[in-house]
């Protein structure tokens, strides 16, 4: 959702906060700001845009916090970005969340005198901190934290004071340990290339950084808290784009590893939970968005591959089913940042009724690892661009090796994804990706696009038209493509895209009879199959990968849909409206 990074330490601190925003930028890219403090003074800049394309920052202080915004309450304007002060620029807040009770808190507040310069409901923090200052920074900061309501992340600054104060309940924040300098962050790439010490706050947890340490307590019962140093192994290399122009394009070629990296799991914990899934009293896969349509493939192949049944719900939709949980139900959850709101809200519903969580995570020590009883990490390495790519493939290739493992095959199902993972590695060179690019040439002006699937590639036709959506701004529709003659059929007409996901299985003639029905109707059909088709005008050849066809056949439309961003002047790794993680309701 939002970045936020603060610095205290021996060190110029906007240099640091201007380069390790810019790591966050994908967390939030409509507007920006910086904060630090110097012989006393708080000195703020603001601005709206991009910070990638931001050159200098010349405020002067040792000490400071920054946030990178994407907008919830209040429009992109400069005054809305954070960071936010009091009426007499004391106190200066970033945050990350949404305070869910803001107005009636500045409604009071208004009725005190207090004067707002924002339509953001994180300028009630600063008003609420200011109102207490008498008693000492952290107390205040305590203080007000009692009023609000709501998930959040924050960091706050006191004029005067050397100290920084980070808060988190419910959204991420992460203490970097430095030599003379900490850092807090949202995310570890933020400070990754100054220091590997980190130690993950906790919820209802306050911690308070000077140059020389950190300390922490809970907020609630003011008692102090011991934090275990956890040193981060990856590289920071990892997170960048390195020779790629997007990182979209480095994360789809990565996936020439990260199927294979998905699937090197401890096989009796593999084989652990699956014998949990067959004997649990009902398996709620759970999960939004690109991940939500990992978990409905789930219900596919674990209907096709176990001969059982297992359910996909909507994360933000799982409270309502809070009523057919008992302690032997199970719960999958399926989330690459492991911060996805929606997706805590219903483990917190499941966990009330004694239900067990398991999750499939691609970020360590989220929020989703950590409340978790069982986590499997996917290893697919940072995802930086907005649209999921090798998270989704590395997940589906852990949801299909469990559906073996569930039906006593763990065996054969790591074959088949490893043969699968192989013949990724050979699909994706260049030749293939130009053969894409040409599509994307003829269809970049379309203002529509469908994509029709069934079976375990219905899921997948969903997820084909996300990823089109939100790379391209291209209206996309994904059906089963038994459900074109129900409605969507009436769409088509001459020279409409319609894109048919088709593998060598039972369906196969039936995807070919439904796409045969669209292409009556004029459609200009895209066979996305091993074999090529008369019914085919434009054809990209997937390997035959059996039960894992989902993983193979996501490939090209990933590729499609990011050449199709790049031809139409937008940045793929940067959605319009979206956010990579998305930490509000
Ligand atoms: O981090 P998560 O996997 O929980 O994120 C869930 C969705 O927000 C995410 O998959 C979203 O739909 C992506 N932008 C899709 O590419």
């Amino acid at each position: 959702m939002c970045g936020i990074i603060g610095y205290v330490g021996d060190k110029e601190a906007a240099p640091i906060l201007l380069e390790s925003l810019k790591k966050l930028e994908y967390r939030g890219y409509d507007s920006f700001g910086f904060a630090t403090l110097y012989e006393g003074n708080i000195c703020v800049h603001k601005d709206v845009g991009r910070i990638s394309e931001h050159k200098n920052l010349n405020l002067p202080g040792k000490i400071g916090i920054s946030h990178s915004r994407w907008a919830t309450h209040g429009g992109v304007t400069k005054e809305n970005s954070h960071p936010h002060m009091d009426c007499k620029n004391q106190i200066v807040v970033v945050h990350n969340g949404i305070v869910e009770n803001y107005q009636e808190l500045k409604k009071e507040l208004l009725g005190r005198g207090h004067k707002f310069r924002s339509q953001t409901d994180t300028e009630v923090i600063a008003h609420l901190i200011e109102e207490d200052l008498g008693s000492g920074f952290e107390a205040a900061v305590k203080k007000a934290l009692s009023r609000i309501e709501g998930r959040y992340a924050l960091v706050v600054m006191e004029k005067g004071s050397d100290e920084l104060i980070a808060v988190r309940r419910g959204s991420p924040l992460i203490i970097g340990a430095g030599e003379h300098e900490n850092f807090v962050a949202s995310d570890i790439p933020a400070f990754l290339e100054r220091t590997r010490n980190v130690m993950y706050l906790d919820d209802n947890e306050m911690a308070v950084l000077t140059r020389t340490g950190v300390r922490f307590c809970n907020i609630q019962t003011g008692e102090e808290t011991k934090k275990r140093i956890i040193r981060i192994e990856w590289d920071a290399e990892q997170a960048k784009k390195g020779d790629y122009p997007h990182f979209m394009l480095k994360e789809i070629m990565e996936q020439k590893e990260t199927i294979m990296r998905a699937i090197n799991q401890d096989e009796r914990e593999i084989q652990n939970i699956a014998d949990e899934i067959n004997k649990a009293f009902g398996t709620f896969f759970v999960g939004c968005g690109t991940a939500g349509k990992v978990c409905l493939a789930g219900e596919y192949i674990f209907s096709k591959v176990a001969k059982k049944h297992v359910n996909f719900v909507v994360g933000s939709e799982f409270p309502n089913y809070h009523h057919f949980l008992k302690p032997r139900t199970l719960m999958i959850t399926i989330s690459q940042s492991g911060e996805t709101a929606d997706v805590l809200e219903a483990v917190e519903v499941a966990k009330k009724e004694g239900v067990k969580v398991i999750s499939l995570v691609n970020v360590m020590g989220s929020t989703l690892d950590r409340v978790s009883d069982h986590t499997f990490l996917i290893n697919a390495g940072p995802e930086k661009a907005v649209a999921s790519t090798k998270a989704t493939t590395a997940q589906l290739a852990l949801v299909t090796l469990l559906a073996y493992a569930s039906a006593g095959k763990l065996e054969e199902g790591k074959r088949l994804l490893m043969e699968t993972a192989s013949a990724v590695n050979d699909m994706l060179n260049p030749r293939y990706e130009a053969h894409i690019k040409k599509l994307a040439e003829k269809l970049k002006d379309e203002p529509n696009i469908y994509i029709i699937g069934r079976s375990l590639n219905f899921p997948i036709a969903l997820e084909s038209a996300i990823k089109i959506q939100e790379v391209s701004r291209i209206h996309a529709e994904g059906f089963a493509g038994g459900e074109l003659k129900h409605g969507p059929l009436a769409l088509i007409h001459n020279g409409t895209p319609c894109i048919a996901l088709i593998a060598n299985d039972e369906v196969k003639k039936d995807v070919i009879s439904n796409a045969m029905e669209a292409k009556a109707r004029g459609a200009y059909i895209i066979g996305i199959s091993p074999e090529s088709n008369e019914i085919f005008d434009y054809w990209i050849k997937v390997p035959d990968a059996g039960n894992a066809s989902p993983i193979v056949n996501i490939i090209p439309v990933q590729i499609l849909a990011y050449h199709l961003g790049v031809l139409k002047g937008l940045d793929p790794d940067y959605c319009v409206n979206l956010a990579k993680s998305v930490t509000v309701k």
